[in-house]
């Protein structure tokens, strides 16, 4: 394994970071529906509002001041998602519209996760991994570790009872280190053509 070679700090997201955080969350999580939207829209509409939502943080792991990882961690992930709907309401929809109408595949996925997200899910009292990834060339030398930790000290701050993630089914060595540190596996969820697993942790 490579080691880092200048110390990793964890820090709430500037708006200088947009961008570089944008670009890891298209590289890291290429499949997902947020990255479906484009890189545009993640560094107009999707940061600048999740930044400013009273739900959720957003914060970048750090090196010579330059990110090489995110988390978007929220307290309630519906309030959280209504919250930035609200704030770039124009930017959704445009969005929203221009990839839905771009082929019948986009279409069923937006439809799919718009519908999701009116569906119950299971510890709705828990805060939520909403988002994180670290860049393909700084993965596996400790930076999720260090973002799920600063995630846990928010949502404990915030008196939130405890956290979940959702991921793929197929990301083992991930899953590993979460029933490695006590979480449970709460749910299994098949969500746009994929297998999902939500882990869960009560404080
Ligand atoms: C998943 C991800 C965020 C983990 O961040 P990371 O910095 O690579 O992970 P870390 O080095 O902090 O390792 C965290 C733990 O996960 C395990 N792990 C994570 N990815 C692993 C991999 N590819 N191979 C082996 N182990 C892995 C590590 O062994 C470690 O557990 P341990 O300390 O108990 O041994 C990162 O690899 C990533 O962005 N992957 C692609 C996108 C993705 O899958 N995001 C998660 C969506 S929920």
């Amino acid at each position: 394994m490579k080691k880092a070679t200048h110390p990793l700090e964890i820090d709430e997201l500037k708006p200088e970071w947009i961008a570089a955080v944008a670009a890891i969350h298209m590289q890291s999580l290429p499949d997902d529906f947020l990255p479906g939207l484009g890189a545009e829209f993640l560094q107009k509409v999707f940061y600048p509002a999740a930044m400013r939502s009273p739900y959720g943080r957003v914060y970048a792991a750090v090196e010579s001041g330059l990110p090489l990882g995110f988390v978007v961690v929220t307290t309630d992930s519906a309030r959280f998602f209504r919250s930035i709907v609200q704030k770039e309401f124009w930017g959704f929809l445009k969005t929203g519209l221009r990839t839905s109408f771009a082929s019948w595949k986009n279409f069923k996925r937006n439809f799919e996760v718009l519908a999701s997200l009116f569906a119950k899910s299971v510890d709705e009292d828990l805060g939520e991994i909403y988002e994180i990834a670290v860049s393909p060339d700084r993965q596996n030398q400790g930076a999720g570790k260090a973002l799920v930790a600063r995630s846990i000290e928010f949502l404990q701050a915030a008196g939130v009872p405890g956290i979940k993630i959702k991921t793929r089914k197929n990301n083992t060595a991930w899953i590993g280190f979460f029933e490695r540190s006590g979480w449970h596996l709460a749910q299994e969820i098949h969500l746009i053509g994929k297998d999902y697993v939500v882990l869960s942790l009560r404080f």
